[in-house]
């Protein structure tokens, strides 16, 4: 029986158990998927076991999507790019990183926008999830803005995409909003950005946390369309599973999984 599994920590939040593993079950392959909460000091021996081939494939979430680089034998050009490994497989005995992210995060925004290369897009944060949602912007040919507290790590990603850096207190006009910080995670969260501001033409917010945060409830008081984060979790894990196991992944099975 083949072990697949999600590497972080802590993991007990995580869907991708019952995701992947709905898919696992519908198409009757033996395998198992499994939560793999690895503490960061034993994280080096974790992944010496995952080189012996123990897992045929893992997901890495929160903290490890950059650390477990240095454990890959090879990267894709995309998770290079990124600068940050979502998916471990195995190619030809080689332990790939790659990253299907920013696949997720493109499918999600079309789903509830189509037209969003044609609109303003505003960015928030600079981290490794905003690098992800800006590469696969950049590859739909949209040049974001960007805006993040600490403006020089904001600066430090024009070296590698189009992006326009700009300041809090005189933000440009954008229809599209999109959080990848980590703001509204914890309870007593303040609001992202001002109501006047999410007033002033924003049709559609996307908050990469996928919970009901202040600024998704503000959006939805504004009659604001948001994304649902679920859609962005559920094609990221679609790409996955594809590399996991070869096979298409059985979409809708997935996705009644997770809601
Ligand atoms: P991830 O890999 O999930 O993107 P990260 O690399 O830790 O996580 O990045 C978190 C992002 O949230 C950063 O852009 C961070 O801003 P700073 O670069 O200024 O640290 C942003 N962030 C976290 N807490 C914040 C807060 N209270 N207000 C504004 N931005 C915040």
């Amino acid at each position: 029986m083949k072990k697949f599994g999600v590497l972080g920590f802590p993991v007990g939040h995580s869907l991708s158990p019952l995701m992947h593993q709905s898919a696992i079950d519908f198409l009757e392959i033996d395998a198992v998927y499994e939560f793999c909460e690895v503490e960061p000091s034993k994280l080096n021996c974790f992944m010496k076991r995952v080189k012996t081939g123990e897992y045929a494939g893992l997901s890495v979430t929160v903290p490890y999507k950059e650390e477990v680089i240095n454990h890959c034998d090879e990267l894709t050009d995309v998770a290079a790019r990124i600068g940050a490994v979502n998916t471990l497989y195995f190619d030809n005995n080689k332990l790939i990183g790659g990253n299907t992210d920013w696949y997720g995060f493109i499918r999600a925004l079309e789903e509830g926008c189509l037209d969003f290369a044609a609109k303003e897009i505003l960015i928030v944060g600079a981290g490794g999830a905003a690098r992800a949602c800006i590469y696969g912007l950049n590859q739909a040919g949209v040049k974001p803005y960007l805006v993040n507290r600490t403006k020089s790590k904001a600066l430090e990603l024009t070296e590698d995409f189009e992006v326009e850096v700009v300041d809090f207190k005189s933000l440009p006009k954008a229809q599209i909003v999109i959080n990848c910080t980590s703001v509204g995670l914890k309870k007593d969260d303040p609001l992202l950005l001002t109501a006047e501001y999410l007033s002033n033409g924003v049709e559609v917010v996307f908050d990469l946390i996928y919970k009901n945060t202040p600024l998704v409830s503000e959006a939805r008081k504004l009659v604001i369309k948001n994304v649902d984060a679920k859609r962005m979790l559920l094609w990221q894990g679609v790409m996955q599973f594809k590399k996991f196991t070869g096979m298409n992944a059985p979409v809708e099975v997935m996705w009644k999984s997770i809601i």
